[in-house]
């Protein structure tokens, strides 16, 4: 826009100037046609001029004629010309800006032409009733001084209108957007916030000045708001019928453990009958019996899931973790006789073959100068990791597996690591490993009755115990190691 402004009103101005330059011209030639051929009468020119009297064209030495005037007069085929310059004195042409005036068309009309070290001309030629030929013109020099600097003013007021209007432009964009910024600001924290589980509280809303639905920020305030509220409604919805279901079960499960505990009273009150059963009938008293227990552990899983769900308070008992696993690596030893126990303990300066039953019991008396190993929380629950993490190094590895337990404390937290070189975790159970029900090929732990609940419940304690459970991608065979934080 600028630019095109800059562009008309400079042809307009150069158009104009050029328009009086040619009305100037016009005069100044009419004055050289009018005025008498004096060389003839002897008459000098003035004493500044450079041309002899007989070689003055008559157009030039007449009064009105200004600085920048130059004249050819061509009589009988013999040229006289000259011009006047900025001091007002004559001065002779080249031959060249000769040869270009006498190239014009006498037509008494105004043409523009270059006269080299002269510059650029306007020129008028005519031919007089006598049949000479008179050229006159005046210098473009000014007009063109007066347009160059008009574009140069322009120029700058045009960079100065830009740049105002930047800055200008920029703030008010600002100062407009600036309740978007806050809509965007209260989206992003909307965005931060745990949606996934538990309970979800949902306090961030748009300001009620951001929500005018006469302005269109204003409309996406007001809806941001209102997708806000549906989606904390869904929430506290969804919220509501998940402990439903974890209520349900946890009833489910307390109800059954009854049951089962009269099941598996009957079941041994038949073996015990006085007189022989047939073998068939014990055989099958001893499948209900085994069953049973089978069905009582997992009653006790999914009720213990079920409590850690709906956040019921843990234990807060100072639980030594080498102490815990100390007894749950004995217990695996009694349990998995095959298998290769090791027992790593802070400060005791390496692992412990738990073959070796004194070097256990030994553990007890160097227990007062290792390092504290010592988290808050639930005793048994803290346990039961234990155990079943190295239950699954027994029970899902082959005969002759080392198992290694590694106990360290470093004042902030307590870590444990269970690492076995068995066959490791079959890779289509990495991803899901901690999700209830996840197990692997029954034939590969075979009589395990494995239902898969196992690492489900050792990461829900960890969780509830503020700690952390990760597998080591890189180890071979398996490796666990829980993070808990160290008691004050
Ligand atoms: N040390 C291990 N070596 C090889 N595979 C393992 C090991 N630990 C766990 N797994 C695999 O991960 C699966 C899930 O283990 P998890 O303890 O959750 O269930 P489970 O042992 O099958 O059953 P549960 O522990 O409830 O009796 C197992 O079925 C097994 O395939
Ligand atoms: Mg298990």
């Amino acid at each position: 826009m600028a630019a095109t402004t800059g562009v008309v009103s400079t042809l307009a101005l150069r158009g104009s100037l050029v328009g009086q330059l040619d009305s100037q011209l016009i005069a100044a030639s009419d004055r050289s046609l009018r005025a008498p051929d004096r060389s003839t009468e002897g008459s000098t020119p003035p004493a500044a001029s450079q041309l002899p009297a007989d070689a003055l064209p008559p157009g030039l030495n007449v009064p009105g004629q200004g600085a920048g005037t130059i004249n050819l007069f061509v009589h009988d085929g013999t040229a006289r010309s000259g011009y006047i310059d900025s001091a007002g004195d004559f001065q002779t042409l080249t031959t060249a800006q000769v040869t270009a005036l006498e190239a014009i068309r006498a037509d008494g009309r105004p043409h523009s032409v270059e006269l080299g070290t002269l510059g650029a001309y306007r020129v008028v030629a005519s031919t007089t009733s006598d049949g000479d030929l008179v050229v006159t013109g005046l210098s473009t020099e000014q007009a063109t001084k007066t347009v160059r600097e008009y574009m140069a003013v322009e120029a700058a007021v045009a960079a100065a209108g830009i740049l105002l209007a930047l800055v200008v432009g920029r703030m008010l964009v600002r100062r407009e957007l600036r309740p978007l910024d806050r809509v965007a600001a209260t989206a992003t924290r909307v965005s931060e916030l745990p949606l996934d589980r538990g309970e979800v509280a949902l306090p961030e809303r748009v300001d009620p000045v951001d929500t005018d639905a006469g302005t269109e920020v204003g409309q996406v305030g007001a809806a941001l708001n209102r997708l806000l509220g549906r989606v904390e409604h869904a929430l506290a919805a969804r919220q509501e019928s998940e402990t439903q279901v974890r209520q349900f079960v946890a009833d489910a499960s307390h109800e059954l453990r009854t049951p089962l505990a009269s099941i598996r009273g009957y079941a041994e009150l038949v073996r015990h009958l006085p007189g022989d059963l047939p073998p068939d009938a014990v055989r099958a008293m001893g499948r209900v019996e085994s069953e049973a227990l089978r069905m009582t552990a997992l009653v006790e899983d999914m009720l213990l899931l079920a409590r850690l769900d709906a956040g019921r308070p843990l234990g807060t008992d100072e639980v030594d973790l080498a102490a815990l696993a100390v007894d749950a690596v004995a217990d695996a030893h009694a349990a998995g006789p095959d298998h290769v126990w090791l027992l790593d303990l802070p400060g005791s300066g390496g692992a412990t073959d738990s073959d070796d039953p004194d070097d256990l019991d030994d553990d007890d008396e160097q227990a007062a100068c290792r390092p504290s190993a010592v988290v808050v929380g639930d005793d048994h629950r803290l346990q039961q990791v234990l155990v079943n993490l190295l239950s699954n190094a027994r029970v899902h590895t082959p005969a002759g597996t080392t198992v290694r337990t590694t106990v360290r404390a470093d004042g902030a937290t307590v870590t444990v690591r269970i690492a076995d070189d068995g066959p490791g975790i079959p890779a289509a159970l990495r991803g899901r490993l901690f999700q209830r029900f996840t197990r692997g090929n029954a034939a590969r732990s075979p009589g395990a009755g494995s239902t898969g609940l196992g690492l489900a419940i050792v990461h829900a304690v960890v969780t509830a115990h503020g700690g952390t459970i990760e597998v080591d991608p890189d180890a071979v065979g398996t490796a666990l190691t829980v993070t808990l934080p160290a008691a004050p």
